[in-house]
């Protein structure tokens, strides 16, 4: 049987600034754990739905919410990843004209974010509502939290120790600082319109 998910690598990750081979290099093993993980609980759930009697109704449950929480470690960490290094682009006007028409202007929407994230221990994001096109920079206390239904992340900030402390120690502004200062632009702006080139397609496990 297939894999669910393959691990991705990210030589983007190369270019940044700030952050340790060594914090990158543990944080992308980490993320690799994740899809393991994943992978693993997916394997199981596929077993258990070809032979019930593996498992009792509680096994169940309580194993499709670890996949939950492995998937969106997977998707958090491949967006946080995906955004940062090749950073020399002026933020695309697309992105830039959104930001300033929900947020008043660029610096007041990264205002929101540094408090947003400095306030954060998981995950901060930007979203795009779907069914309004307002923009939102919320955060999640674990991987398990999710802004809400319809809600799509363009851009995604890790605030768990493990993403800095060995740069950063308690600092922890000047580690978002140093996010902020490794954005590459132009990724939030494929995410905000919907292409989705960057994005791995979805692969289908067979049974
Ligand atoms: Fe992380």
């Amino acid at each position: 049987m297939d894999s669910l998910l393959e691990p991705r690598t990210f030589a983007n990750l190369a270019s940044v600034a700030g952050l340790s081979r060594t914090t990158l290099d543990e944080h992308h093993q980490l993320y690799c754990g994740y899809v393991k993980k994943a992978n693993t609980l997916s394997d199981r759930l596929t077993a258990i739905q070809n032979t019930p009697q593996l498992a009792n109704a509680v096994d169940i449950v309580n194993i499709k919410g670890d996949l939950c929480f492995a998937l969106a470690a997977v998707r958090n960490h491949e967006m946080y990843f995906d955004i940062l290094g090749d950073h020399k682009t002026p933020i695309p006007h697309i992105l830039k004209d959104r930001i300033s028409a929900n947020f008043g202007s660029m610096e007041n929407y990264l205002e929101d974010l540094r408090r947003t994230a400095l306030g954060t221990r998981g995950w901060t994001w930007t979203v795009m509502d779907q069914l309004t096109g307002r923009l939102w920079n919320l955060s999640g206390q674990h991987n398990g939290l999710f802004p809400f239904w319809d809600a799509r992340p363009i851009l995604t900030l890790d605030l768990c120790d493990h993403a800095y402390f060995y740069d950063f120690g308690h600092h922890r502004a000047d580690y978002i600082n140093c996010l902020i200062d490794n954005l590459n632009w132009e990724k939030p702006a494929e995410f905000l319109t919907g292409d989705a080139a960057t994005r791995r397609p979805i692969t289908m496990a067979t049974t």
